[in-house]
């Protein structure tokens, strides 16, 4: 098995820019402080107190089939949603356990539509290692609280985040924080470094009404070959087209992380992207 290269979070730019060129990742360790990740944890804690999932369950899968026509998916790219790990339900549709214990993600505005998750996402090194990867005018398109819970946090197959976050030119970039410690046992990150430079093999658009995959190469993504473990603060930067994954949590301890993507205001957002939002919310950069 192979393990992931670790940079100092304060690396010269011309040293992330030649790691992020050849692996199509970097790995920055205590790029977020233990004190801004308990913050930001409690904020969610917070938050899930005032959802109830008897207004709305609906379970989040990543095959791309279960959510598809799911309206209450396709309209999040604005709001902050709930979406439920499918073994926490009975068959019954009724929750297993806790609500916090029984929660996927929270998805897809909370760094527009929350203050806290706003000072997170903006942190200023953030702007700064977008502007360093290459971003011209970034753009905040869509963030993610991820929570792998115990025992039943399930697997994410291996995946381009291109796929769902197209531009043209490609541009997407992931960060992605453990906000706790992410082990192979808890369904840490994998990914396959330097295949970013092969082709996307599949763009989600939204077309006569579905959600689907089209397919743009059939050559298999295969399986990530190496292990991104993180310690608590680290960041992840994942190139759009770099292909990764993460296992199923079968340990005792969650594994919370936060996902932020960013693209490129220069190029263009085709109208059949899953993901839109309302004009009177208009995408917003780092500063403004
Ligand atoms: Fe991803």
């Amino acid at each position: 098995m192979n393990q992931a290269t670790t940079l100092p979070a304060n690396s010269a730019p011309d040293i992330l820019q030649e790691a992020y060129a050849r692996d199509g990742y970097l790995m920055l360790e205590g790029f977020f402080t233990p004190g801004e990740c308990a913050r930001i944890k409690t904020r969610m804690h917070e938050l899930i107190d005032g959802y109830d999932p008897e207004e709305q369950r609906t379970v989040f899968t990543s095959d791309g089939q279960g959510h598809a026509a799911d309206e209450y998916f396709r309209t999040s790219g604005d709001k902050i949603r709930f979406f439920l790990e499918k073994d926490a339900l009975d068959p019954d549709g009724n929750l297993t356990r806790p609500k916090h214990d029984c929660i996927n993600k929270v998805g897809h505005a909370l760094h527009d539509l929350d203050e806290e998750f706003s000072a997170f996402s903006r942190k200023p090194p953030l702007a700064v290692l977008a502007r360093t990867l290459g971003l011209a005018d970034p753009l905040l398109l869509q963030s993610m609280y991820i929570f792998k819970p115990p025992h039943i946090g399930g697997e994410v197959h291996c995946h381009q985040d291109s796929t769902f976050i197209y531009t043209e030119p490609e541009s997407c970039i992931g960060f992605w924080v453990a906000l706790e410690d992410a082990t192979q046992a808890n369904g840490c990150l994998w990914a396959t470094p330097g295949a970013h430079t092969e082709p996307l093999r599949q763009r989600f658009r939204y077309r006569d009404g579905t959600l689907g995959l089209e397919e743009l190469d059939a050559t298999p993504l295969g399986k990530a070959n190496t292990c991104l473990e993180a310690k608590q603060g680290t960041l992840i930067a994942l190139h759009g087209r770099l292909p990764h994954q993460s296992g199923p949590n079968t340990s005792a301890k969650s594994r919370q992380a936060y996902a932020l993507h960013v693209i490129d205001g220069a190029c263009a957002y085709p109208e059949d992207n899953w993901l839109q939002r309302d004009p009177s919310m208009p995408l917003r950069g780092f500063t403004n």
